[in-house]
């Protein structure tokens, strides 16, 4: 039996969740209830799509991703861990962290009371891991795939120390043209911005975007919303466990420098990143488990 026939014996659902062989040979979840669809790859448990049942995609995957096996994939839902951006003492270590470059495996499928389905991931460890993370700890990634997306990074330390990690869910969302859109929920937040030095500084009103962005907001609770007057709607991006959100758009320079955002890509695109960094990294004891979770749907503008 092949790897995809055994994955489709144990976890497949009928005419709602199969394996199969995406691009570049990949191996991909394909689900498709009376909800949603969306598609995520083994490697790196890396959400590929979602699109609710009447919605336009709302996750943005770029034209020119490349799909190969120990390389990160442009757009989707990366998972970043554990840290996020460059390593703190390793320059030489893969940006943030290892997970979504390597294959992960299927730990439970299923369908839920309401019609969504619910599909969980385990990392896979190995020697190769070890160099990167010699600590003795689990990391699970559980989704529910419904007129809601939600996802549960699931941190165990499983170790006599404590240990302490960055993460985040990378996501990159779908938007009409980045230019007209604005992210509200950030309003009075201070921020790393990490094109001017790292120099902190405050947040007034929405976020706009008309030049390249990326920054760290710290200590942010409560929801973010991407208007999208071009699309007439509003992504809700509610999360727990998770203290920073990053914002990110290479704009149309540094885009055309990256052999995978596609041609014009950044126009169609936002990074609203729900993450535990700089600052915000987490510290978890010995035998506890640390939870970042989000929850994403689509509201009427
Ligand atoms: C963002 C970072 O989270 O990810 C940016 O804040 C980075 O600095 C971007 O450029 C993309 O990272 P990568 O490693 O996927 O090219």
């Amino acid at each position: 039996m092949t790897e995809l026939a055994v994955l489709n014996e144990r976890f497949g659902i009928q005419d709602q969740l199969t394996f199969s062989e995406g691009s570049g040979g990949l191996a991909v979840v394909e689900i498709a209830n009376s909800l949603a669809v969306a598609t995520v790859a083994l490697q790196g448990a890396h959400l590929l799509s979602w699109t609710p049942h009447d919605e336009q995609p709302v996750i943005w995957l770029s034209r020119d991703a490349g799909f190969e096996a120990g390389q990160s994939i442009r757009g989707g839902v990366p998972v970043c861990w554990p840290w996020f951006g460059p390593h703190a003492t390793h320059p030489s270590y893969p940006a943030h962290g290892f997970v979504r470059t390597i294959p992960w495996q299927v730990s439970d499928t299923k369908t839920l009371d309401d019609g969504a389905t619910f599909v969980a991931f385990r990392m896979i460890q190995t020697d190769a891991t070890d160099v990167f993370w010699p600590h003795r700890s689990e990391l699970e990634l559980a989704m529910k795939v419904g007129a809601t997306l939600d996802l549960d990074l699931i941190t165990r330390n499983t170790g006599a120390e404590a240990i302490t990690i960055g993460d985040a869910l990378h996501t990159y969302f779908a938007v009409r043209d980045i230019r007209h859109i604005a992210v509200e929920g950030l309003e009075g937040c201070r921020y790393i911005d990490k094109l001017d030095s790292d120099k902190r500084k405050q947040q007034s009103g929405p976020v706009m975007f008309n030049a390249e962005t990326d920054r760290i907001y710290l200590d942010t609770a409560t929801d973010c919303l991407i208007n999208d007057p071009g699309l007439q709607r509003r992504i809700r991006i509610g999360k727990r466990g998770s203290r920073s959100t990053v914002v990110w758009n290479p704009w149309r320079v540094k885009a055309e420098r990256m052999a995978d955002m596609g041609k014009n890509g950044y126009l169609n695109m936002v990074c609203v990143e729900s993450t535990n960094a700089a600052d915000d990294v987490v510290t978890i004891a010995a035998g506890d488990e640390h939870h970042l979770r989000v929850s994403y749907q689509v509201e009427p503008l």
